[in-house]
């Protein structure tokens, strides 16, 4: 049983946790390579949802009755569950938002429209995903205030002297990445936002790669905002957490308004609940919750140390088994990677190479991985991408290295 599993990874007993894992798709096993877009869900989550469904269904915080009751307290527990997931002081630091993308905006709408000014300037980093510079841009369009760029090396990596430079009191926030989707580079986190804190400017984290992948800690970072969406840690969709200082939410205006914000409403004015329903109106995502508790629990029963060692030993066999592939480069060769690697081969467009690897059977993402300005970085147009999860094998990273040798062959007939 996987409640066992402390000291050691068993990854074949893991895998029968998952039941798309399973799947035959192109007459091949499923050889599921693209984890960082989403990661598949273990059968207890697809079964407390399903039970939630079959069994206490009603909306939250509402109802008189025994089922709305269960549902409210299993909502209640779930943040709960996410604050001692991220370390996080209380509570009422955790909001449910629809993911990273949404929590990203709310705090860009709500700190950014109420603390920047004409002239101000917000830095997020040359590696971030569209998510993490469009919210900003529009900002800073609006306020007619200036979005700065962290420059990074060749290898993927934030040069921390340039970022240092560019702190400065203009500087209203620093939003950076904890891991690149593309490259797999983790950030220098904790310095990034000492070094911030030093000129009192505030950080965002943007944790949707890194979760899965090592423990952290919000209290430990110091991070004034940390967010991640429930899809990328094993949970379901639609739903994803903004972790925020109350120091910092409790100053900040509501992001949307409507049902459960409220503290009460007259037609001549209305007052707003306390954190952090102050920042979820309206009916929330309570299968959705319920689903990412279980999905947490399923992390803490397996230990996110022995998740991230064992992806950890994949990630360097797969990058010595790519390196042998002829004409290949790998994009992203920080000395910190999580298990993510992008890659191109010589002469060879990386749509055809993931369409071709399809037919055997390999599910790997291709393209800009929605970092459009980090392809532009690195002068190419965009890489294919294999990220690995704690339940991929050494025989499929084979597999895997074996149907690429034979794409390229196909490819360069
Ligand atoms: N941000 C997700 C990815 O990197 C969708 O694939």
């Amino acid at each position: 049983m996987l409640t066992e599993i402390r000291h050691k990874f068993n990854v074949s007993e893991i895998r029968k946790d998952f039941p798309i894992l399973n799947r035959i798709v192109s007459g091949k096993p499923l050889i599921y390579l693209d984890n960082a877009a989403t990661t598949q869900k273990p059968e207890c989550v697809i079964n407390v949802i399903s039970h939630y469904y079959r069994n206490f269904n009603s909306n939250i915080h509402r109802g008189v009755y025994s089922i709305s009751a269960k549902a409210s307290e299993e909502f209640d527990y779930a943040r709960k569950t996410v604050r001692n997931f991220i370390g996080a002081k209380s509570e009422s630091e955790i909001i449910f938002t629809r993911g990273t993308t949404e929590a990203i905006n709310l705090v860009a709408y709500s700190y950014g429209r109420t603390n920047v000014s004409e002239g101000d300037e917000i830095l997020i980093s040359a590696m971030e995903h569209h998510a993490n510079i469009v919210p900003w841009q529009v900002l800073c369009e609006e306020k007619k205030a200036r979005l700065k760029i962290i420059p990074i090396t060749d290898k993927g990596e934030i040069i921390l002297e340039e970022y240092e430079k560019l702190l400065n009191e203009k500087v209203k926030l620093v939003a950076v990445c904890h891991v690149s989707n593309t490259l797999g580079t983790v950030n220098p986190v904790k310095q990034m936002i000492s070094l911030a804190h030093r000129q009192e400017i505030p950080v965002l984290v943007d944790g949707a790669q890194a979760v899965q992948h090592m423990k952290v800690d919000v209290d430990d970072l110091d991070a004034d905002f940390y967010c991640f969406s429930s899809h990328k840690v094993y949970g379901p969709m639609g739903i994803g957490v903004l972790y925020g200082k109350s120091s910092c939410l409790e100053f900040m205006p509501p992001y949307q308004t409507g049902g459960d914000m409220i503290s009460s409403v007259s037609f001549e004015k209305t007052t707003y609940n306390e954190l952090p329903m102050k920042f979820e109106a309206g009916t929330p995502n309570v299968e959705g919750a319920i689903g990412l508790k279980e999905a947490l629990d399923y992390v803490n029963r397996i230990g996110i140390e022995n998740i991230a060692g064992y992806e950890k030993e994949l990630l360097e066999y797969a990058s010595y088994k790519l390196s042998a592939v002829e004409g290949i480069k790998i994009i992203g060769t920080a000395a910190e990677k999580t298990s993510v690697i992008s890659f191109v081969v010589n002469k060879l467009n990386a749509l055809d190479i993931g369409l071709m690897l399809d037919t055997y059977g390999v599910c790997v993402r291709t393209g800009h991985h929605c970092t459009e300005p980090l392809m532009k970085r690195f002068q190419i147009p965009g890489t294919v991408r294999v990220s690995i999860s704690f339940y991929n094998t050494k025989e499929e990273i084979d597999y895997f290295a074996d149907s690429l040798n034979k794409v390229i062959e196909r490819l360069r007939k």
